[in-house]
C-alpha cells in the first residue's frame, strides 16, 4: 500500500502547496471498498484556499496529473478517493510478501527509539495467577508490536519480590514448612503457606506480629531471613521462567522490587530536597490534592518503603538507564489510580518524561470450569490452565487426524495459542469470562481456527509439487481474491493502529479477517484444478496468506503448526 500513498502524495503535491510530509499525514483509509483505496480529506483546506471542501474536491479531481498506479481517482464529497489499479496492488502485495517473508509488515517508524515495557510482575510469595496471564500476553504482543516497528523493546519483570508478605512467609515456613514439599513444588507449598497463614492469623493475631518482625530483620539484612527470602525467590523464579518458556515469552532484565531497596533513600531524600515531601501522621506522603488525588505514600510510620516509592525509584532508574521515548506499564485495571499518582509525583518532580509514561490497563479474567479450582484456596494457576489447554487440544486432534505426526508438539501449540488468543481477542479493557469449548473452537473466532487455515493452506502448498515458481500475480483481480489482497496490502497499518492504542486486539482480529477471506476464496475459487497460470497466482497468493497468518499469529505469541 504504501507504494500507492506515495504516489498519492506525489500526485497531490504537484496540485497543492502543501509539503509532502503534512501530506502524507492526512491520508485515511477509506470505511469501504466502494470508496476507494485512499482518502484525501479536503476539510482542512478549506481554509487556506477560502473554499469549500465539495469544491476543492471536484477541482483537485480535474487537476490531478494521469497515474498509471490509479484505475481512477473521484471526488465524492469532501474527499477525494485514489482506487489503485487492482492488477497492480495485487502483485505488488503479493510479490512483497514473497521476498520479504517473516519481515513482511514491519516497518521502522520507531528507529534511534526505545520503549519499556513493564509486563508479567508476578509476586513471588504467590502462585503464578491467571491475573498475570494478561499482563504476560498482552505485554509480549506490545514487545512484539513495538519491535516489529523499528523500536528498541526493553521488556522489564518487575517481580513483587518484597514487602511485608515476606515476613508473613518466613513465619509460616518456620512454623509449618516442609522441606520435601519444597522440593517437590515449591510454589504449591508457598502458597498452601500463604493460605494457611492469612487463616490461622485470623484466629491469632500473634502470628501478624511475628511476620512483622521477621520482615523488619529482612529489611535489615539478617541472615536467616535473607537466606529464607533468598530460597523462595528462587524456587518461584524457576517455576516462573518455567512458564515463560511455554508461553514463548522472554525479559530484557528482571528488575524486580527488591533491585532498587539499596536506591530507596536516594530517592526519598531527592523528593524531600525538592520540597515535595510531608509528613502526615508520621508517614511521609506527597500531596496531590490539587491533582484530585489522595496523598501518594512514600514512607509508612515505621520507616517502610511501599510499592508506590519502589516504583517511582524504578522509573527515574529506568529513565536514567534507557532513556526511553515511551514506557508502558501493563498491570490491571485496579491499579490505575496508583499509576496516575506515581506518574503526577514523576510530573511535580519536573521530569518531562513523565508524559511518556503510559498505564496500560485490562480487566479481570474468570474462569468458568469448576475444574479448574480444585487446587486448595480459590486461586487459579496458570499452570493448570495450560495443561488442561493442552489436554483438550489433545483431545481435538485425537478425534480430527489421529494420524498427526508430533501430536504433543501441536497440541501443545494449539492448547496454549488457544489460550492466549482467548485473552487477546479481546479488548482489553474489558473482563473475560474464559470458556473451554470457545476458545477452543475450531470454526469459531479462536486460535485453532486460525491456525487451522494456515495449516490447511500449508496442506494445499505441499500438494502442488511443482510449488514455488514462476507466477503473475496481477491475474488475481476476482473479487474473492481482491477480498484478500486488500486484506493482506494493509497488514502494516494494523500493527501500527495496534501499537498506537495498545491493543493487541486489533491484530487478533485482523489475523481472523484474514483466515476467513482466506476461508470464502478457497471455497470458492479453485486453486490446484485452476488453468496452470491462474493456480500457479492462487498458489501465491495462498502462500501471501500462509506468510501474513504466521506474522500476524508470531506478533500475537502464538505459534502456526504446519500441520494440525
Ligand atoms: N507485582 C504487581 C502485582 O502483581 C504488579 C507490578 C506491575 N509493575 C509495576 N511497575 N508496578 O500487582
Amino acid at each position: 500500500m504504501q507504494m500507492f500513498r506515495n504516489e498519492a502524495i506525489k500526485l497531490l503535491a504537484a496540485v497543492l502547496p502543501a509539503a509532502k510530509e503534512d501530506l502524507a499525514g492526512e491520508l485515511e483509509n477509506p470505511p469501504a471498498p466502494e470508496m476507494g483505496d485512499i482518502a484525501f480529506p479536503c476539510f482542512k483546506l478549506a481554509k487556506t484556499l477560502r473554499k469549500a471542501p465539495t469544491v476543492i474536491a471536484a477541482e483537485l479531481k480535474d487537476k490531478l496529473p494521469e497515474s498509471k498506479l490509479f484505475a481512477r481517482i473521484e471526488a465524492k464529497g469532501p474527499y477525494l478517493n485514489f482506487y489503485c489499479d487492482r492488477a497492480l496492488l495485487a502483485r505488488t502485495t503479493v510479490e512483497s510478501i514473497l521476498e520479504q517473508r517473516e519481515a513482511y509488515g514491519r516497518l521502522d517508524l520507531g528507529r534511534g527509539k526505545t520503549v519499556v515495557i513493564d509486563f508479567s510482575a508476578p509476586n513471588i510469595a504467590k502462585p503464578f495467577g491467571v491475573g498475570h496471564l494478561r499482563s504476560t500476553v498482552i505485554g509480549n504482543s506490545l514487545y512484539r508490536l513495538y519491535e516489529a516497528l523499528g523500536y528498541k523493546c526493553v521488556g522489564i519483570n518487575h517481580l513483587g519480590d518484597w514487602g511485608t508478605q515476606f515476613g508473613k512467609l518466613i513465619a509460616a515456613y518456620l512454623r509449618w514448612g516442609v522441606a520435601e514439599k519444597m522440593t517437590a513444588d515449591p510454589l504449591q507449598h508457598l502458597y498452601e503457606l500463604y493460605v494457611r497463614f492469612h487463616r490461622e492469623a485470623e484466629q491469632n493475631p500473634a502470628l501478624d506480629d511475628e511476620a512483622r518482625a521477621w520482615f523488619k530483620k529482612l529489611e535489615d539484612g539478617d541472615p536467616e531471613a535473607t537466606r529464607l527470602w533468598r530460597h523462595f525467590r528462587e524456587v518461584s523464579l524457576a517455576d516462573f521462567k518455567r512458564i515463560y518458556k511455554i508461553l514463548g515469552v522472554e525479559f530484557d532484565a528482571y528488575q524486580g522490587e527488591s533491585f532498587y531497596n539499596e536506591m530507596l533513600d536516594e530517592t526519598v531524600a531527592l523528593v524531600e530536597e525538592m520540597g515535595l515531601a510531608q509528613a502526615s501522621e508520621g508517614a511521609l506522603v506527597v500531596d496531590l490534592s490539587a491533582e484530585g488525588m489522595p496523598p501518594c505514600l512514600l514512607r509508612k510510620q515505621d520507616g517502610a518503603t511501599l510499592y508506590a516509592t519502589r516504583d517511582l525509584c524504578a522509573a527515574i532508574y529506568r529513565y536514567n538507564t534507557y532513556q526511553f521515548d515511551k514506557m508502558l506499564y501493563v498491570v490491571g485495571a485496579d491499579q490505575a489510580l496508583h499509576f496516575r499518582q506515581l506518574f503526577a509525583v514523576l510530573k511535580k518532580m519536573g521530569y518531562s518524561w513523565a508524559d511518556r509514561c503510559c498505564h496500560v490497563p485490562f480487566g479481570l479474567i474468570r474462569f468458568q470450569d469448576g475444574k479448574m479450582s480444585t487446587r486448595q484456596g480459590t486461586l487459579v494457576f496458570l499452570e493448570d490452565v495450560l495443561n488442561r489447554a493442552t489436554e483438550l487440544a489433545a483431545g481435538i486432534i485425537q478425534e480430527k487426524n489421529p494420524g498427526l505426526a508430533n501430536k504433543e508438539e501441536v497440541a501443545r501449540q494449539v492448547g496454549i495459542g488457544a489460550v492466549i488468543f482467548g485473552d487477546l481477542s479481546n479488548d482489553r479493557i474489558k473482563d473475560i469470562e474464559f470458556d473451554w469449548d470457545k476458545v477452543l473452537d475450531f470454526s469459531g473466532e479462536t486460535a485453532p481456527y486460525v491456525q487451522y487455515s494456515h495449516a490447511r493452506i500449508c496442506s494445499i502448498l505441499r500438494k502442488a509439487d511443482n510449488w514455488p515458481q514462476e507466477y503473475d500475480a496481477s491475474l488475481l483481480t476476482g473479487a474473492e481474491e481482491q477480498a484478500v489482497i486488500n486484506l493482506l496490502a494493509r497488514f502494516s497499518d494494523q500493527i501500527v493502529r495496534a501499537a498506537e492504542t495498545c491493543k493487541p486486539s486489533v491484530i487478533a482480529r485482523y489475523v481472523l479477517d484474514v483466515a476467513a477471506a482466506f476461508n470464502t476464496f478457497y471455497h470458492r475459487c479453485p486453486v490446484l484444478q485452476a488453468p496452470p497460470d491462474i493456480s500457479r497466482a492462487r498458489l501465491a497468493l495462498i502462500d501471501a496468506v500462509r506468510q501474513v497468518l504466521v506474522n500476524g499469529l508470531w506478533l500475537l505469541g502464538i505459534a502456526a503448526p504446519e500441520e494440525m
